[in-house]
């Protein structure tokens, strides 16, 4: 606080025209999915609307209480979430649901795909496939994702902790991130990801993706999906592993041992857990108990008509469940890809060939 702003120090550039097409054609013009460009040396593909924040989020006043969440999406960020919010809030079951994930943390790069000139554009086309849309709700919800959230960031008074979410990658966030605040990053098996965001793709209706799995996976691995180069995103996090303030995950881990991610969770924030405690929250985390949970599932955007039929956000929750969907060539194509991108680094996944 009270700091010299420092230059935002990247570029944006346009993407290929070529990209920009492949992009325009597998999102059914969706606006989601329009106006992307890359951004920095790694050349993060990210929404246009973004320019606009980048420079005040890698500015952002910190607190030393803050407690970021980050992750590629759909790495278990959700679940990581939970986990986190309860051992810092001392366990606090009746806190956690009374209040959604949208109430108890804020979610940094919201506004990457939504801001306030393409509301009416997203309502009008959900009006058009959801009989039962409700327009104001919708709006409330398209406004709240819209607003900058730093604005709402910076205006939590100062006794209250804040939670924030962030798929960014590191190199955008602040640079001293670490030495005020604490991150958990969670990693998940690319293969296992790809596989969850094709889903995530299908299930928001207005990100509307047109192909089938191999048309996503030709997306991906050309660093065409919002927030890709998936790797560089993983490898930033995974350098700062060793930082006090920094609790680096594997999904992998997650779901082999919960009761031992919980006690690293626990020790990062100082606190100690009892056999019964860790019980019982292994049981509020677990797969089934999550899917019902109203604080966590995001089903009330099925009620806005956000939500396609016969998708949901907390899906299937199983590691190496990518098997199924990558026929021969796809699955030599992503080791290749995956042994090209470990190549210069020590980063290695829990059961990656699972
Ligand atoms: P799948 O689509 O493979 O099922 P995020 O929260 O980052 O969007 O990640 C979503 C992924 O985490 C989804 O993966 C979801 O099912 C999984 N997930 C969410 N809650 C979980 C839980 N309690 N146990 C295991 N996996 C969970």
């Amino acid at each position: 606080m009270g700091e010299k702003e420092l230059p935002f120090p990247y570029k944006f550039e346009e993407l290929k025209p070529e990209e920009d097409e492949l992009i325009k054609t597998s999102f059914g013009g969706s606006a989601l999915h329009a106006n992307f460009i890359r951004l920095g040396p790694k050349g993060y593909l990210v929404h246009k609307s973004y320019m606009k924040n980048a420079e005040i989020v890698y500015n952002m006043p910190l607190r030393p209480t803050d407690v970021f969440v980050a992750s590629y999406q759909r790495s278990g960020t959700t679940w990581t979430q939970e986990l986190v919010w309860l051992i810092a809030n001392d366990l606090n079951y009746e806190k956690a649901a009374e209040l959604s994930h949208l109430q108890r943390y804020h979610f940094l790069d919201s506004f990457i795909s939504f801001d306030e000139n393409s509301k009416e554009g997203h309502i009008d086309t959900i009006e058009k496939t959801e009989e039962n849309a409700n327009r104001e709700k919708l709006s409330e919800l398209l406004t709240y994702l819209a607003t900058p959230v730093t604005q709402l960031i910076a205006a939590v008074p100062l006794t209250t902790k804040r939670f924030i979410k962030t798929h960014l990658p590191m190199s955008l966030l602040p640079p001293k991130l670490l030495d005020t605040a604490k991150m958990v990053y969670v990693a998940r098996n690319p293969r296992d990801v790809i596989v969850s965001c094709y889903h995530a793709a299908r299930a928001i209706k207005k990100i509307d993706f047109q192909g089938d799995f191999k048309a996503f996976w030709n997306l991906f691995r050309k660093d065409l999906s919002s927030r890709t180069p998936y790797f560089e995103h993983v490898k930033e996090a995974w350098e700062k592993r060793d930082d006090p303030n920094m609790l680096f995950l594997f999904y992998e881990d997650l779901s082999k041992d919960l009761p031992a991610s919980i006690l690293r969770v626990a020790d990062f924030f100082g606190k100690q857990l009892n056999e019964e405690q860790v019980t019982r929250l292994c049981d509020h985390l677990s797969f089934e108990n999550f899917k019902n949970n109203k604080s966590v599932n995001y089903e009330h955007l099925r009620e806005l008509g956000v939500l396609a039929k016969g998708e949901s956000m907390i899906r299937k929750g199983k590691t190496g469940g990518w098997r199924a969907y990558f026929d021969d060539e796809m699955t030599q194509q992503a080791e290749r890809w995956i042994e090209d991108n470990l190549r210069d680094t020590d980063l290695r996944f829990p059961q990656m060939n699972q």
